[in-house]
């Protein structure tokens, strides 16, 4: 890739950028908000292809009050991590699959994606561009976040006649609790996060408020998070509000099958792969609540909070503990992702694309 030289837009953007990065401590880095230099943006054209997608300072954006992201939720959004090698080089992990999903996710709700190609150039140059954002090596990543969404205006119920895909990066802590603690899982019998035949199964924008009210009252209760199960029978397994969630048992790691409500996740598969080179059965089912209580190891996958051991979780008025530490697969999993994540192991599987 040739990298072009970004626009700055001048001294006041650079005061306040300049001030947060020299006073940047890399030590202590959690999920908070901190604006890096450069954002990316592409619109698409009236035959739904993209072009002439460019960098800008990072900084607010304009938009049309008609907009059908605004009334109609029809956006998307994506989570991806730039890695700093112990060499000091800046790599990308499996970034076809997150434009892969975001395409399957705009068929979905009827927009025009950039296609695999494109949407690799603008991660890598937007990276490039906030290089000395990406925190160092060890000590956390520089999160990225695609957005797509309908940025033309209508106002009956119709899909936008524009769309605009957005790039912007946040450095992140490598644990997006800001801490090393495993979660305390409340399962949730109630509010199901997905449903047949909804967008579960896709990164929609409108996916995930809908758990804020839940996750703040389990948060009240002192959980880390909530586990919700499937809309139909309120019996099985499905995600964590923010990620996949896994069960060991003996040699079996299983976890629920993506068939429309659960999100297809990129930590997930790339799980279930390393998981079975290890010599275990990596399965794909429905896992009801009884197996999950049951189970020797939970643990949680997903781009923010990579690999999560799970310690605890709660059922009704069931709590139900589970190994953690050193001697599980978890860690086992959790070391062999991170090492080809961030360069200490070899890349054997071709998933690691440098900048
Ligand atoms: C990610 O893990 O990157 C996600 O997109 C989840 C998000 C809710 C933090």
């Amino acid at each position: 890739t040739t990298f072009h030289q970004p626009i700055n837009n001048g001294e006041a953007f650079n005061r306040v950028n300049e001030e947060l990065y020299a006073n940047m401590d890399w030590d202590k880095l959690g999920f908070d908000v901190i604006p890096t230099d450069y954002m990316y943006i592409m619109k698409s054209n009236s035959d739904g292809t993209f072009s002439n997608g460019t960098l800008l300072p990072f900084g607010t954006i304009d938009i049309n009050p008609h907009s059908t992201v605004l009334n109609y939720g029809q956006g998307l959004f994506e989570g991806m991590k730039a890695y700093k090698r112990e060499d000091g080089g800046v790599q990308l992990f499996r970034p076809e699959e997150n434009a892969l999903r975001m395409r399957m996710g705009a068929e979905r709700l009827l927009m025009p994606a950039p296609n695999v190609e494109q949407y690799i150039d603008a991660v890598k140059h937007v990276v490039h561009a906030n290089k000395r954002w990406v925190p160092p090596h060890g000590k956390g990543t520089l999160y990225i976040r695609p957005l797509l969404f309908g940025s033309g205006p209508v106002m009956g119920l119709s899909p936008a006649p524009q769309c605009t895909f957005l790039i912007y990066t946040n450095p992140i802590s490598n644990n997006y609790k800001g801490d090393t603690t495993s979660f305390n899982l409340l399962v949730d019998d109630k509010l199901p996060r997905a449903y047949p035949g909804g967008t579960g199964g896709v990164k929609n924008i409108s996916n995930y408020s809908p758990v804020f009210q839940v996750v703040k009252e389990a948060k009240a209760k002192g959980f880390s998070d909530v586990l919700f199960l499937d809309a139909v029978e309120h019996k099985y397994i499905e995600e964590v509000s923010s990620c996949n969630a896994f069960i060991v048992k003996g040699k079996v790691i299983s976890t629920a099958p993506t068939l429309g409500t659960i999100l297809p996740g990129i930590t997930r598969k790339s799980i279930i792969e390393l998981a079975s080179d290890l010599g275990y059965k990596a399965k794909e089912r429905k896992v009801s609540v009884k197996e999950l209580l049951d189970a020797d190891e939970v643990f949680c996958t997903g781009t923010a909070v990579g690999i999560s051991e799970v310690g605890s979780v709660t059922y009704k008025d069931k709590s139900v503990q589970f190994k953690t530490g050193a001697d599980t697969v978890t860690k086992k999993l959790y070391g062999l992702i991170t090492g080809i994540q961030t360069g200490l192991l070899e890349d054997t599987k071709g998933w690691v694309v440098k900048i």
